[in-house]
């Protein structure tokens, strides 16, 4: 096999002044970049700068309104994601686009159908299938319906996709937002093996810096649709390339810990859930940040749907403020002013189809005088809460479905904010959100708790729950297997206790 580590560098893709403009919005405004063969350059920016728009003008999805694109030397003029395909450019979106009732065989070759005399061929398929699997290190039948499988299996059918129609350049659009540490490593190692044994290109988005400066060689930052600036990882750190996406030093990440008060809001006893919890409890105090820390698969978000009566459970006690509360339907929730703000934006949290005045004000529609809506007040909250969120749009009637991944988030968030709960449990609130929202997230968590709401943090991004929580709860198999006070907590005893290397078993 070849290396292509020390080839000289020479561009594979240049993009000369390409500008995209929707109806409300320049999404990506006179930008010009190249590309060179067999690097991994990274594509950063905050939430709705228009990385996502770009690379669908690489992979066929958008066209531009202006400006020029060069693949291999050759015009990029591209109809659509096959035709992307088959000039070797394949991307793998922020939400995946495979379909799960059919097989993984099926999916990789979706609209190519490998045919003798007419009729599909699904044997020399699968076995096609199976040989692009194993050089990616995996052991998945493609047999398999695509709906069985993991989140970290279903990118690699995607992958594996791409391989089959021999891409040369492959876009990921936010790969590990869903992934585990250690799915992300194998997929690095993946990206780095087709990379250097390949020559693939790869062009990678992400909001995780620090996986980012591991894995590429250059990044770009783009800023309001614009370039910004060209920069090589070793000659940067995380608050460099922060500065350069938000336009400003960002300062403190995390607001100062301020004291929550002694008494009990939440008490949450023996839960039981089918396959996933297996007697776990806690108590959350007035004005506390909570944090749930482990491992995926450890139960976290099940228990959270549980206790919000998202999810059935076999036994288990809730009382809130000293009176039992018995929460069987999400409607019992938001009866006991409990908020559960899913991980799953797409599936759960939102309806893309509908404006964001309307996802706003969907779970607490009584207040706006239910069945005869008030559609200005509705309008004044949605307003209210994009502003303190920080929710990049054009107006608050438009769509969900044309506002950018992060800011899709945040509507999620105003959605349960504006039941005015005592009690919020936030899921992976941050996951693909920009620093700079990040911060502001955290400020506004800290600024709740500070009203005497008490919150519920799930995350798996460690620094963010030593950073903001009063204590932070450790989950493993279905159980809190530990306690730890959020100032004095380190990653390595989070990780210890999540992992089973240590115990140190609470209530
Ligand atoms: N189909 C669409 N219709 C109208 N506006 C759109 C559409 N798709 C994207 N936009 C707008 O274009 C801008 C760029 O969005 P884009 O999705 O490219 O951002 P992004 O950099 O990928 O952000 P994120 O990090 O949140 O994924 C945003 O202002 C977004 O609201
Ligand atoms: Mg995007």
């Amino acid at each position: 096999m070849r290396a292509y580590l020390h080839s000289v560098p020479e561009p594979i893709l240049t993009i000369n002044g390409v500008t995209k403009d929707y109806p409300a919005v320049r999404a990506v405004n006179d930008l010009s970049l190249a590309i060179n063969r067999g690097e991994a350059h990274g594509l950063i920016g905050e939430n709705g700068a228009g990385k996502s728009t770009l690379m669908k003008m690489l992979s066929g999805l958008e066209r531009p309104t202006a400006g020029s694109i060069t693949f291999e030397g050759q015009p990029l003029e591209l109809r659509s994601a096959a035709d992307a395909m088959k000039r070797g450019i394949a991307m793998i979106h922020q939400e995946l686009n495979l379909i799960g009732e059919l097989s993984v065989a099926d999916n990789i070759f979706l609209g190519r159908e490998r045919t003798t005399l007419g009729l599909v061929d699904r044997g020399s398929a699968e076995t096609a299938a199976l040989k692009l699997l194993n050089q990616l290190g995996s052991n998945i039948s493609p047999r398999t319906r695509v709906n069985r499988l993991s989140i970290a299996d279903q990118q690699l059918v995607e992958i594996a996709k791409a391989l089959s129609c021999e891409a040369r350049l492959l876009i990921m659009d936010e790969p590990t937002a869903v992934l585990s540490e250690r799915e992300t490593n194998a997929l690095f190692r993946v990206v780095n093996q087709l990379r250097l044994h390949r020559g693939v290109t790869i062009i990678y988005i992400s909001h995780i810096l620090p996986e980012v400066r591991r894995l590429c060689d250059r990044i770009t930052v783009l800023r309001d649709g614009q370039y910004v600036k060209t920069v090589e990882p070793r000659e940067v750190d995380d608050a460099d390339l922060a500065r350069l996406m938000v336009g400003r030093d960002l300062g403190e990440l995390f607001p100062q810990r301020a004291a929550h008060l002694p008494d009990t809001v939440l008490e949450v006893r023996n839960f039981f859930v089918d396959g996933w919890v297996r007697g776990a409890g806690f108590e959350l105090h007035r004005g506390e940040i909570l944090g749930l820390a482990g491992l995926v698969g450890s139960g976290r978000t099940e228990f959270a749907e549980a206790i919000a009566g998202v999810r059935r459970r076999r036994s288990g006690s809730v009382s809130i403020i000293g009176e039992p509360a018995d929460i069987r339907r999400p409607a019992d929730a938001i009866a006991h002013r409990l908020a559960y703000v899913s991980e799953d934006r797409k599936l759960r949290g939102l309806h893309l189809d509908l404006s964001i005045t309307e996802n706003t004000t969907l779970a607490n529609l009584r207040a706006y005088g239910f069945p005869l809506l008030k559609a200005a007040a509705r309008r004044a909250s949605a307003q209210e809460h994009a502003r303190r969120l920080g929710t990049r749009c054009a107006t608050v009637q438009q769509r969900v479905s044309s506002l950018s991944g992060g800011n899709q988030q945040k509507v999620a968030l105003a959605k349960w904010l504006d039941t005015k709960p005592n009690v919020l449990i936030l899921d992976e609130p941050t996951r693909g959100v920009d620093i700079g929202a990040k911060q502001e997230i955290y400020g506004l968590i800290h600024q709740l708790a500070a009203e005497g709401r008490s919150i519920v943090m799930i995350s798996s991004e460690m620094p963010e729950l030593i950073g903001l929580c009063h204590r932070i709860l450790v989950m493993r198999n279905g159980r809190i297997v530990g306690a730890l006070p959020g100032e004095r907590a380190t990653e390595a005893d989070i990780m210890h206790l999540a992992a089973g290397l240590r115990e140190n078993r609470v209530a």
